[in-house]
């Protein structure tokens, strides 16, 4: 065996990019099956209430209607079905009348064609006891309680109050983010059979292993008995994180009606019965001398969430990492509301968080007439501010310095309106970020084949992400062969525990798995036995509290046009400079973070769900009404990586995942400040908002 050049640093396309352009790619819901049944949902057309009564009789009378699953004869799942936080009763789908969230699924209606089932779900007259919802998320709701700390405790360092009165400035503002949709290019489908006590799955979701633990809970049987196949996934963002409705109605008409059936998620299901990054209303206070040292940072921010289940938007984290302060105080809650469950959606806390965190030091920067890159290298920290712990690779400085060279910084006239272009007010303004990394557990398997070539298993999901390239070349340099010798399968719960494509720890997590299964077979190679294969499982073999305080780091810098006439903005350059440890693949890792950095532009100026407050219905859940950014509204994007190097990882890697979408939004909306003397608080940066009083002129 030998290798003339390593896999791992060279750009390569995607393996399976011949396959997707030319449409032989399947996804869960391409793949022709016998006898296959089409189920439709029905949703609740109310956001609180029980059902009183639920008509199928038309339905029923419908061509080619096999039946109707609702709350009376849907099969019984285990109640005690969940995951992180324990019981789940977002996927108790069809086992109660009640109306927990505008958009529930009330019943599936399972026909021979899709258009069958499509017409006798329009049929289904549902009439509701309606009860008074709350939407009325903000900070400081009744209903507020903290958030959990499962992710990690809150900070309270040094005398909070006292730091406060001693500081020359203090800015206290107040930022909001709305729901918005993770918009996966794929809408959500699977097709589902039953053989025997064994569920076979064809899902699009983030992780076909952690999809079939829950699936086994739901109903009771053995893990092994649940097989999830997710070979292509058309992007998740997080939306495909959870077991999604497709497959947990999809198992239940596959068992009532012992027939295949196949559940596809209209674009507007999608936003209606998946799940939503939630609203965000936080409360930022800092406090500086007059020289722009930090002597405290207080973060106080609430989410919406569903009493159905635990989750966390962990928006304070950066406040605990990023500046060193004497007083830091982290306070984060949650408000239980009739809402649509959320879910992680791309840096999900991060990407809400920096922007109420890096449009607070914009503002201080400001009061302080500093420039706001020098306010940032001032208060860069030695060891991890809240916590004291020792940093390990933090490149931030590196990025925000070569981020300024290649931007251009220093030209720049930190006055507000000093720039324009005709009727054009010109904008630039930056962000820093942070983002969690490290490394779940997953079991790798690698056989030496009597051909010479080697077959990589691993539960790894393959998102759009280019995971399966990444892993190819993973697996090539940890075997010492070109990646033609690899064969790698993924996305398959059969090959065993993986960890899921989230949390930006998805190619860290497998690789990690790859190289020490691969170590393990090159021990065996000499004993000429062919086939042979080494399984490791790295459950045992993570530091899951690792010594050093491990993060990658982002510098974005954006410019921006605002028309004082119309109140549009156009973001004209987006720079991100990025430090992520080792980049496997610059090609894929730069289309990852170009992709971020546009789902943050969409974030600062498009993304909002808006909510009918009568019905709590979502009034624009569609691709005409939740506007995400066109090609039209993303200028030239340039990505570039400082040379970074995670010393706790064996390969050096970090993950980037989800780091460009942190840091966007502040960046353009600390722009739009710039361009037009007007501070932009709450996202997105609509017309009018621009528009409010002081801007135009
Ligand atoms: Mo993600 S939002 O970690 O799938």
């Amino acid at each position: 065996m030998n290798q003339d050049t390593p896999a791992v640093g060279a750009p390569r396309p995607r393996i399976e990019g011949r396959l997707k352009v030319t449409g032989a790619a399947t996804y869960a819901a391409d793949v022709p099956v016998p006898d296959l049944a089409h189920g439709w949902l029905v949703t609740a057309t109310v956001s609180r209430g029980r059902i009183r009564d639920l008509d199928v009789s038309a339905a029923l009378a419908m061509p080619g209607v096999l039946g109707v699953l609702d709350h009376r004869n849907a099969p019984r799942l285990n109640p005690k079905a969940g995951g992180f936080f324990g019981p789940d009763g977002s996927l108790q789908l069809l086992q109660d009348d009640e109306i927990p969230y505008a958009g529930r699924p009330v019943a599936l209606v399972v026909a021979e064609t899709p258009e069958q089932a499509s017409a006798a779900a329009a049929a289904v007259r549902v009439t509701y006891d309606v009860e008074a919802h709350d939407l009325d998320f903000r900070l400081g709701h009744p209903a507020t309680r903290p958030a959990s700390t499962a992710f990690g405790p809150e900070a309270d360092t040094g005398d909070l109050e006292a730091e406060l009165a001693a500081s020359a400035v203090v800015v206290e503002e107040r930022y909001r983010t709305p729901e918005e949709s993770h918009c996966a290019m794929e809408p959500h489908a699977a097709t589902t059979w039953w053989d025997g006590d064994d569920l076979h799955v064809l899902d699009s979701n983030q992780g076909a292993f952690s999809v079939s633990e829950v699936l086994a809970a739901l109903w009771s049987v053995d893990r092994e008995r649940v097989h999830v196949r997710s070979e292509h996934v058309g992007g998740g963002f997080g939306g495909k994180g959870p077991c999604g409705p497709q497959v947990i109605l999809g198992s239940m008409a596959a068992r009532a009606f012992g027939r295949p059936v196949r559940v596809a998620l209209t674009r507007a299901q999608v936003f209606e019965t998946t799940s939503s990054r939630p609203p965000t209303d936080q409360l930022m206070t800092i406090g500086a001398d007059a020289d722009g040292r930090l002597r405290a940072i207080h973060h106080r921010a609430a989410y919406a969430l569903s009493p159905l289940a635990e989750y966390i938007e962990w928006c304070t984290e950066q406040a605990k990492i990023l500046y060193t302060a004497p007083a830091i105080r982290t306070q984060l809650t949650a408000v239980p509301l009739d809402v649509l469950p959320p879910a992680s959606m791309r840096g999900p806390g991060a990407t809400p968080g920096s922007f109420a965190l890096e449009s607070a030091m914009d503002e201080l920067a400001e009061r302080l007439d500093l420039d706001p890159l020098e306010l940032r290298l001032r208060n860069e920290p030695t060891v991890t501010p809240a916590t004291g712990r020792p940093f390990s690779t933090r490149r931030l400085v590196s990025c925000l310095r070569e981020g300024s060279r290649r931007f251009g910084w220093a030209a720049r006239d930190r006055r507000p309106r000093s720039r324009r272009e005709g009727p054009l007010l010109i904008g630039t303004g930056l962000a820093a970020t942070s983002f969690s990394a490290g490394v779940f557990p997953s079991t790798a398997s690698i056989t030496a084949e009597a051909d010479g070539t080697f077959t990589v298993a691993i539960g790894a999901s393959d998102i759009g992400t280019g995971a399966r390239t990444a892993l190819t070349a993973v697996a090539a340099d940890a075997l010492g062969v070109g990646t033609e010798r690899i064969r790698l399968h993924l996305g398959d719960s059969d090959l065993g525990m993986a960890w899921g494509a989230g949390g930006s720890r998805g190619t860290t997590s497998w690789s990690f798995a790859i190289g020490k299964a691969a170590a393990e077979l090159r021990a065996r190679l000499a004993d000429p036995v062919r086939p042979v294969t080494a399984t490791v499982d790295t459950t045992t073999m993570i530091d899951y509290q690792p010594a050093r305080e491990r993060q990658t780091y982002s510098a974005v810098f954006a410019e921006v046009a605002v028309d004082p006439a119309t109140g549009e903005v156009r973001v004209r350059r987006l720079l991100g400079m990025f430090a992520v440890g080792r980049v496997i693949n610059p090609l894929l890792a730069r289309s990852q973070v170009v992709g971020g950095m546009i789902m943050g532009l969409s974030m600062a100026l498009h993304e909002e769900s808006v909510r009918d407050p009568g019905t709590g219905r979502q009034a624009n859940g569609d691709f005409a009404g939740y506007h995400i950014a066109a090609h039209a509204d993303v200028p030239d994007v340039e990505a570039e990586f400082v040379p970074d190097y995670e010393p706790q990882d064996p390969l050096g890697l970090n993950g980037l995942g989800e780091i460009g979408t942190a840091g966007t939004a502040a960046a353009i909306a600390n722009a739009v400040w710039h361009a037009t003397g007007r501070r932009q608080r709450t996202l997105p940066i609509r017309l009018d908002r621009v528009l409010e009083p002081g801007v135009t002129g």
